[in-house]
């Protein structure tokens, strides 16, 4: 089978053969396609990336119609069932299941960097009581790179490799502290004894107990959590993650910026969007109405959709058994009903059937989430404390391909040919006639 496109531009009756390599063909190759001497050549448009891969990945693999998801070539059913999330944080890092002696020295490294120094703690202190946590998560990230402005290197390995450590190591402490500000809380530093989700809950909920004791099938499930959320290929906020640090940005930033993007409700906000969805519905029986109201174009169903799974999101489904787990302990989250309730009628109606759409990733984790305790604005911020794994492990891999450069995409303009200019007193019919 010959791998090649070939194209006939009606335009000029001529024809063109451009490679087709992995499925692909590059769009850099259609520039050679002109209407006439002096024309710039053909683009593609595409709006939102709905067809545009940016660089060529060797850490997530989806198949969005089969509902398949694996990191590094493992299933995630396998890893979530199997591994710690730092095991799973190192294999998306550096491509490898770690040995046992590599994992311990991973957990070591990591425990060892979590820690912030005082002065970002004082920068935290600094927020309104009631800013959201995912605001101060995203500022205080990019803070860190204040305090350690060698991470600007990044083209050394030996620096890189520090930064990654010190961002998964911090992240849940700054996440862990926005949490007790909020509340007005004193701050808990980390235990270097504890594993890495019970450390984390220790920052959260330690009281004046000497030695907070998190419950084990808890920390477990909230580990299964980090576990999904590691990585997701191309998705938002890791683009935004590749495109702010092709600019050479360095990585504290880079994924502040990121978490800034998984902050929208389209995104890792809609956790939070869904709790706030079934608070709104209030009980089952509304729930036919409420989905009536979604139909007739009022509003999404949040925690429904994706632009890539079209059958089912498998993180989906392992969320539901994990929050089955957290409700052993918790006893069951009363939305739980209408979310079941609303999930049932959906998947049966011909509006969501049509178009494909199911539960993500988000629609369960945020039920879960509050059966552990935690509030809704800080959904979010638990999303992003994996995902920083896999935003590091996109933008390692970007920093490293030599194909890439920075990131700049063209447009296509639309506006005015070149105009006169207008001096300012002989502006005023125009102005005055386009404001109304
Ligand atoms: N509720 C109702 N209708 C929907 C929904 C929804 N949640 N999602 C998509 N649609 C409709 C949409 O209106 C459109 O209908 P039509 O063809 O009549 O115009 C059709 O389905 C196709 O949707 P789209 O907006 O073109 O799909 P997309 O791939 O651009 O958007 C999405 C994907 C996830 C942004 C979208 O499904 C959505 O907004 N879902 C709700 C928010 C949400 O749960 N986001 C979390 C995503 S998963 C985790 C993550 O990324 O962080």
């Amino acid at each position: 089978m010959k791998e090649t496109l070939t194209i006939i531009d009606n335009r000029t009756d001529l024809r063109y053969e451009v490679p087709i390599h992995q499925g692909t063909v590059r769009t850099m190759d259609l520039r050679k396609i002109q209407a006439g001497p002096g024309d710039f050549g053909l683009m593609g448009y595409d709006p939102a990336f709905m067809n545009t891969a940016s660089c060529q990945s060797a850490i997530t693999f989806i198949d969005g119609d089969k509902g398949i998801l694996r990191y590094r070539g493992y299933a995630i059913e396998h890893l979530a069932e199997k591994c710690s999330f730092l095991e799973v944080a190192y294999l998306l890092l550096f491509g490898e299941l770690p040995t046992a002696a590599e994992l311990n020295a991973w957990v070591d490294t990591v425990t060892h960097h979590t820690m912030i120094h005082e002065t970002t703690k004082k920068f935290l202190e600094g927020f309104r009581y009631d800013a959201h946590p995912m605001g101060m998560f995203i500022s205080t990230v990019a803070a860190l790179s204040t305090v350690y402005p060698e991470a600007r290197n990044v083209h050394d390995p030996a620096l890189r490799h520090l930064q990654m450590c010190r961002l998964v190591g911090k992240v849940p402490t700054i996440a862990a502290y926005t949490y007790r500000h909020s509340l007005g809380y004193p701050y808990v530093y980390p235990d270097n004894e504890l594993s890495y989700t019970a450390n984390f809950m220790n920052m959260l909920w330690k009281m004046v107990e000497p030695k907070y004791q998190a419950n084990a099938q808890l920390a477990r499930a909230l580990d299964i959590l980090f576990i999904l959320h590691a990585d997701h290929e191309q998705n938002c906020s890791a683009n935004v993650m590749r495109s702010v640090g092709s600019s050479q940005a360095d990585p504290f930033v880079s994924v502040a910026a990121a978490a800034a993007a998984l902050s929208g409700p389209l995104h890792g906000g809609a956790n939070e969007e869904v709790l706030r969805m079934l608070d709104e519905i209030g009980s089952k029986d509304k729930v036919w109405s409420y989905l009536e109201q979604v139909k007739a174009g009022h509003g999404k169903l949040m925690g429904f959709g994706h632009r890539i799974y079209k059958n089912y999101d498998p993180r989906a489904q392992i969320i539901k058994w994990a929050a089955n787990q957290v409700f052993e302990v918790t006893g069951r989250n009363p939305k739980l009903e209408i979310a079941l309730e609303l999930e049932r009628i959906a998947l049966e109606d011909d509006y969501f059937v049509k178009r494909r759409l199911y539960p993500n990733v988000d629609f369960y984790s945020g039920i879960m989430y509050q059966a552990m305790g935690f509030q809704p604005d800080l959904f979010t911020v638990l999303f992003a404390i994996p995902r920083t794994v896999g935003w590091l492990a996109q933008w390692q891999e970007m920093v490293q391909d030599p194909e890439q450069k920075i990131a700049r995409p063209r447009q296509v303009y639309i506006g005015s040919e070149q105009r006169d200019f207008l001096p300012i007193e002989r502006r005023g019919v125009r102005a005055a006639s386009s404001a109304t």
